[in-house]
């Protein structure tokens, strides 16, 4: 059935208050972090105080390797949400993106709430984002650019959500022309293309195909963090006893170490997101080979209830406690710290 406007946004008014007020994480399985440790430098020489973090984003500079994931837009409460979001990303010269712009593309109503971000975060990286179901159906450039030029985004973020789309009351689970019209956007625009999952994976056999259609970044949003299968079980009420589906997908850093060996042959960007909240959690991604670590609903849980300085503080205390285990590996910066920092726990037997 045909989604209009006003479904768009009430949808994506249960998707920030499920995600606020209900358990949707993953039940069973992990995002696989913990079957890795870090490998203890007793003779570390590095001076704490001196490890840099900072690193690029599509050329731009950014002070740590983090983003605030694509989360929303379209409903009133998102312009505030998207406000709060903008304001620390700008404060902490982090990337930051809006969630779909499917539906400001069809209706003016809510524009501000995409916006928002442009007016609050002018320096940082912006990231607009479209879903694969409008990839997939469309038949020229044009609202590829208008949602870009929208925010005037310095990457443009493309969803798979095959899982969700197929649980979802409504959902469009067909996605006609996907790769022939993601490798059409990337040769069309000069903005660089992500692609991410919303939680249930990219594992590097998915993320090749995409890399060949030209896409510049993978955000392999694993299995282990928000489950997006779990969100529409719990809107879908004519779904019963479907809850194999509640813990489906690829573990984060399962997507991670598998995506990270495609750059012995693809030059990208490399996002690992998924549950990776914790700072150990964050360390590992980055030592798996992760270019820039992302989180979704924790920063929107921080935002609801601490606001600006509860994300700000939020943030650089993960970074503080990532900066010690640099220190302790013996890794002075990010391009150290990716090389034979981390192992299997069982192999240290
Ligand atoms: C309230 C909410 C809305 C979201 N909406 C979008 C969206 O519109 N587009 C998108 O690409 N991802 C969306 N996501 C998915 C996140 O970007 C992310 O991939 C996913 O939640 C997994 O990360 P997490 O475990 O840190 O939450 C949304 C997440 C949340 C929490």
């Amino acid at each position: 059935m045909e989604r209009n406007h006003l479904e768009t946004s009430s949808r994506k008014k249960d998707h920030i208050d499920l995600c606020l007020t209900e358990d949707v994480s993953f039940k069973k399985k992990s995002n696989g972090f913990e079957e890795y440790d870090f490998l203890h430098d007793a003779a570390t020489e590095v001076d704490p105080g001196k490890i840099n973090l900072e690193t690029k984003f599509f050329g731009k500079k950014i002070s740590l390797p983090f983003l605030i994931s694509c989360m929303t837009g379209g409903t009133d409460e998102s312009f505030k949400i998207n406000t709060q979001l903008a304001t620390a990303a700008q404060e902490m010269n982090i990337p930051v993106g809006v969630g779909s712009q499917r539906q400001a593309l069809e209706n003016k109503l809510y524009h501000n709430s995409f916006k928002t971000i442009l007016k609050n975060a002018p320096d940082v990286p912006k990231l607009s984002n479209l879903g694969a179901a409008q990839i997939s159906l469309l038949k020229g450039i044009e609202p590829v650019k208008r949602a870009v030029e929208m925010i005037d985004a310095d990457a443009l973020v493309i969803h798979l959500n095959p899982a969700q789309e197929m649980l979802q009351n409504n959902g469009e689970p067909f996605f006609p022309n996907l790769l022939k019209n993601i490798e059409m956007i990337c040769s069309r625009i000069d903005t660089p293309v992500i692609v991410k999952e919303v939680g249930h994976g990219i594992g590097s056999f998915t993320a090749k195909r995409l890399l060949n259609c030209g896409v510049k970044g993978i955000d392999v949003a694993g299995a282990g963090g928000t489950s997006w299968t779990a969100v529409e079980l719990l809107r879908n009420k004519n779904i019963t006893g479907r809850n194999f589906f509640h813990d489906w997908g690829l573990p984060t850093s399962y997507c991670v170490r598998t995506v990270a060996d495609l750059k012995k042959k693809y030059k990208f960007l490399l996002i690992a997101s998924g549950g990776v909240n914790h700072f150990s959690e964050t360390a590992k991604a980055l030592a798996l080979g992760a270019d820039i670590t992302a989180q979704a609903r924790k920063l929107l849980q921080t935002v609801k209830s601490d606001g600006v300085e509860g994300v700000i503080s939020y943030i650089t205390d993960i970074f503080n406690n990532v900066k010690q285990i640099m220190f302790l590996t013996n890794s002075k910066n990010l391009k150290q710290f990716r090389k034979n920092k981390i192992i299997r726990k069982k192999e240290m037997i």
